[in-house]
């Protein structure tokens, strides 16, 4: 057969790794590590297999377990000893990811990035203090409401939460902080807060494309942060929009965010590979608990080949543009990058 174009020639073993377009490296890997103040024990998680929430006092010995498998850096979430319907234990210097942070930058070289948020902090299990509000279409002649006020997160007073919030994790050591409430105005709120006092070197990686997802369901389990009545869709991103997605991240972009962040990862690729176009920062993605919880249910009953279908997963995600991963694999992946050298 005379066949001018044969790309099966590049398929071969040896030449393989020569035109490969993508590559993935455990410093791209950022693992997340929950930490719990009400428990003196490690926890496993149950929708998470492998994946354990650890008292303040394990912080330190679960963070070298993530750098011995040679990711270096680590998002943190925490479980207060305690909620309240402002999520006041989310700035308090003495919370659980305030002390974690001392041990943790005191003891390892981990890069330590904070999740911030208020929706663990909360009673109410909403990203930050409740208002209520009144729809134009409840107003009914005479100005009175013709149905009850819904409840939703009050913006500019969860602005002053998140001030406080990122400036003690900073106090505390962070290396990097991460608002994830998608909230209007957060990360020049945040930004303003940070130089104020006195860290201007701290980076800000926005959650700034983050959808209401289905997909966050077993993270809600393990950091007990599920809203206590209504849902999500009110602040987070409708999966039906993709343009609005950039119009969010150039928002984020124009208030001083240093890494943008898509949220889910593989239901979302789109999104990723239109950021990366759009945009010169760093792209991140979080391939989230609900993305890694299926792999695993499915590798359970033997339908999947958990450590290539991850390795997969991961590979996607950077082909569609992303530079850094926030994924629940990061550890099982980089050992066997590793080991594959
Ligand atoms: C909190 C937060 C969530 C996740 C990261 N930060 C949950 C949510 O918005 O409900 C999801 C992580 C995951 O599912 O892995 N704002
Ligand atoms: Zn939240």
């Amino acid at each position: 057969m005379d066949l001018t174009h044969r790309p099966r020639r590049l398929r071969r073993d040896r030449v393989r790794g020569l035109v490969s377009e993508t590559s993935l490296e455990p410093a791209d890997l950022i693992a997340p590590v929950f930490v719990d103040a009400t428990t003196d024990e490690r926890r496993p998680i149950e929708s998470m297999p492998g994946h354990e929430r650890v008292p303040v006092g394990e912080a330190v010995a679960r963070v070298e377990e993530v750098l011995e498998t040679g990711v270096e850096a680590v998002m943190l979430f925490g479980i207060p000893e305690s909620k309240d319907s402002e999520g006041s234990r989310a700035w308090a210097d003495d919370g659980v990811i305030q002390a974690a942070l001392r041990r943790i930058s005191d003891e390892t070289d981990a890069y330590v990035i904070t999740d911030v948020c208020l929706c663990e902090y909360t009673d109410h299990g909403h990203c930050g203090p409740l208002e209520e509000e009144l729809r134009a279409d409840d107003v009914v002649e005479g100005g009175e409401p013709a149905c009850e006020p819904t409840l939703t997160v009050d913006n500019d007073a969860t602005l002053e939460a998140l001030e406080k919030i990122v400036a003690s994790h900073a106090r505390a050591g962070a290396d990097m902080v991460a608002p994830s409430g998608m909230m209007d105005g957060m990360v020049g709120a945040i930004r303003d807060a940070l130089d104020r006092e006195g860290f201007e070197h701290v980076p800000i990686m926005s959650y700034a494309a983050k959808y209401e997802s289905a997909f966050y369901g077993p993270f809600r389990d393990a950091a007990d942060g599920a809203p206590s009545f209504g849902n999500r869709r009110h602040y987070q991103m409708d999966p039906a929009n993709a343009r609005e997605a950039l119009r969010e991240v150039r928002l984020d972009a124009e208030q001083g965010a240093d890494v943008l962040m898509v949220k889910p990862a593989l239901p979302y690729l789109d999104i990723v590979s239109s950021v990366r176009r759009e945009f010169d920062h760093p792209v991140a993605a979080y391939n989230v608990s609900g993305e890694y919880a299926m792999l695993h249910a499915a590798a359970e009953k033997g339908w999947l080949d958990l450590e290539d279908v991850a390795l997969e997963s991961l590979l996607s995600i950077k082909r569609a543009g992303a530079d850094l991963i926030l994924t629940y694999f990061a550890e099982a992946v980089a050992e066997r990058l590793t080991a594959g050298r």
